[in-house]
């Protein structure tokens, strides 16, 4: 089904750029940001044809089936508030699911979507100056996945053999994206969204886990999140590492 892009912009007051086919909506919503545009203005598309993932990865994004979008935002935020900026997204997307769908999601620090132990959604924020522009992916009406990625992705309708119009899902996420910002930008916002984080994700602690550091692959068992929200590894050794990015996954 053709998305209704009229069905969003009757209800997000912010601009929305839509386009069928497109390389990647973070690099229109990067042009948009250069060119001034109002925080809150969203990019989405139908296709994507090098959707960007992190690391450098592709993020697949076959026409019609699933949620891409990136969300240009202005935060009234310190700059060392951008780790706990990523994990509120991440929470975002996982309230609109839920919303949504009804489905609980688990958040595998710092910000990949789980659902049943497979990545459903994922975000990717990129800083431009004072700018951060929040790409979101989620895998909504896809009924498989090209092999390489089979073993770890899933989507909603996967999960409950159920259709969900994108449109809705879009302008749910982007109210608890807004909600989320304001609760970082708020009184002590940064213990919230963490305590908020611990909360909702079985990875913040005593979950036993390997992190890819460089070309080296580190095991022990996760003990919390440190004020700037990065994730405290403690080894076997009894020594504690800070893991400052991604590639975490549970020891099978
Ligand atoms: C990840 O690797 O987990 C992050 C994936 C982010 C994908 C989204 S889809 C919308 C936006 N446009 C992109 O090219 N990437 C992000």
């Amino acid at each position: 089904m053709p998305f209704d892009v009229e069905f969003v912009r009757q209800s997000w007051r912010q601009p929305v750029s839509y386009f069928a086919t497109i390389d990647s909506t973070m690099l229109e919503a990067a042009r948009l940001a250069e060119a001034g545009c109002a925080h809150g203005t969203v990019v989405i598309a139908d296709e994507q044809t090098a959707g960007q993932g992190r690391h450098g990865r592709r993020w697949h994004s076959e026409p019609g089936a699933g949620l891409y979008a990136s969300i240009v935002l202005r935060p009234d935020l310190r700059p060392d508030s951008l780790p706990v900026l990523t994990l509120a997204l991440g929470l975002a997307a996982a309230d609109a699911i839920a919303e949504t769908s009804g489905l609980k999601c688990d958040l595998r620090w710092p910000n990949d979507v789980m659902l049943e132990g497979r990545k459903v959604a994922g975000i990717l924020v990129q800083l431009l100056d004072s700018v951060a522009i929040a790409g979101i992916g989620i895998n909504v009406n896809h009924v498989a996945f090209p092999t390489e990625i089979a073993a770890e992705a899933t989507s909603l309708r996967i999960v409950s053999n159920r259709l969900y119009s994108r449109e809705q899902l879009l302008v749910t996420l982007m109210e608890a994206v807004e909600r989320n910002c304001g609760v970082l930008a708020g009184v002590d916002g940064r213990q919230k969204i963490l305590m908020m984080f611990s909360r909702r994700s079985s990875y913040a602690r005593n979950k036993r886990v390997t992190v890819e550091q460089g070309h080296s692959r580190v095991e022990g068992t996760t003990a919390g999140l440190d004020p700037s929200g990065f994730l405290i590894l403690r080894k076997d050794d009894g020594t504690e590492d800070l893991v400052l990015a991604g590639g975490v996954r549970p020891v099978s």
